[in-house]
């Protein structure tokens, strides 16, 4: 049997993931913070997959969560984990010296320090086993000068594709997944007006995951799902950073100046 760990599965794109990997009967270990939802989760994926569903209620945002993570990772005593899925994330409002330096810090914990230690942990056992998958969820953002989860996720994608390269041949498969905009509660979180954007631009999370595993069935490193964000990000790479920058300034960072509601 597979195990799957999946940070950020209560909703989204992890809901998505952990929806197919159960599909595809694969046992799975849930990880988020609010601990009611994640039950609710787990419930319903053992009620309609008859897979095995463990939860970790963690903040990746903090040492002691991504500690407690990787301690289920490197546990000897329960069945290995096969698939890490590194989903969790969040937007923060506005541009640079908008957002609180608090919230700034707690997005690189858990967008890239949470990354990088649950990638090591689980890669460890997955090189002695001699296989093993890390999806790391980046974003089109990664290609696109656009402040600290822009530069966060472009450290995402770096970081999986170094890895990817560093333990070729180890029967360890990464993919990092670029998405553009998901419908997700994503942007509500972050107090995002997100639905000034027109309807072509969202894409459904199923599909999401759906075209990143079959990337990965490819062998595939990197995955932009949806031919209208793989022309975006061929702009972005060649087209000079200011220019691209000011061209896409506006998409997807306006923001509702009243506090954002509060989850978890
Ligand atoms: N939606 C988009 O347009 C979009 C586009 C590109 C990339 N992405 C990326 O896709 C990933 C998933 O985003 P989404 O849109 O699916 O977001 P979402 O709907 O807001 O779901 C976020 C998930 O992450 C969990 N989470 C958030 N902070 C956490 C923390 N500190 N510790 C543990 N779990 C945490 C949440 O559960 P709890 O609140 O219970 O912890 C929830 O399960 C993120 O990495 C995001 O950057 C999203």
């Amino acid at each position: 049997m597979t195990t799957s760990l999946i940070t950020g599965p209560t909703a989204g794109i992890g809901a998505a993931f952990a929806r197919r990997l159960a599909a595809d009967r694969h046992d799975l270990v849930l990880v988020a913070r609010d601990g009611a939802r994640l039950g609710e989760t787990a419930a319903e994926l053992r009620e309609r997959h008859g897979v095995r569903v463990e939860v970790l209620q963690a903040d990746l945002a903090t040492d002691g969560g991504i500690s407690a993570v990787e301690g289920r990772l490197r546990d000897a005593g329960l069945p290995p984990v096969d698939v890490l899925v590194n989903n969790a994330g969040f937007g923060n409002r506005g541009r640079f010296l908008e957002a609180p330096m608090a919230d700034e810090l707690r997005m690189l914990t858990l967008h890239c320090e949470a990354v990088l230690r649950l990638t090591a942990a689980a890669a460890e056992g997955m090189r002695e086993r001699g296989r093993g998958t890390v999806v790391n969820v980046a974003s089109v953002a990664a290609f696109m000068p656009r402040g600290t989860y822009a530069a966060s996720k472009a450290w995402v994608v770096r970081f999986t594709e170094g890895a990817a390269l560093d333990l070729r041949g180890s029967g360890i498969r990464f993919l990092a997944l670029c998405p553009g905009f998901v419908r997700t509660e994503f942007h509500e979180r972050a107090g995002m007006q997100a639905e000034r954007l027109p309807s072509w631009a969202w894409l459904d999370a199923d599909k999401v995951v759906a075209a990143a595993l079959r990337d990965l069935a490819r062998g595939k490193v990197l995955s932009v799902p949806d031919a209208r964000y793989k022309t975006a990000v061929g702009l972005a790479r060649h087209v000079p950073s200011r220019v691209f920058g000011a061209l896409s300034a506006g998409a997807g960072r306006r923001y509702d100046p009243k506090p954002p509601p509060h989850r978890g």
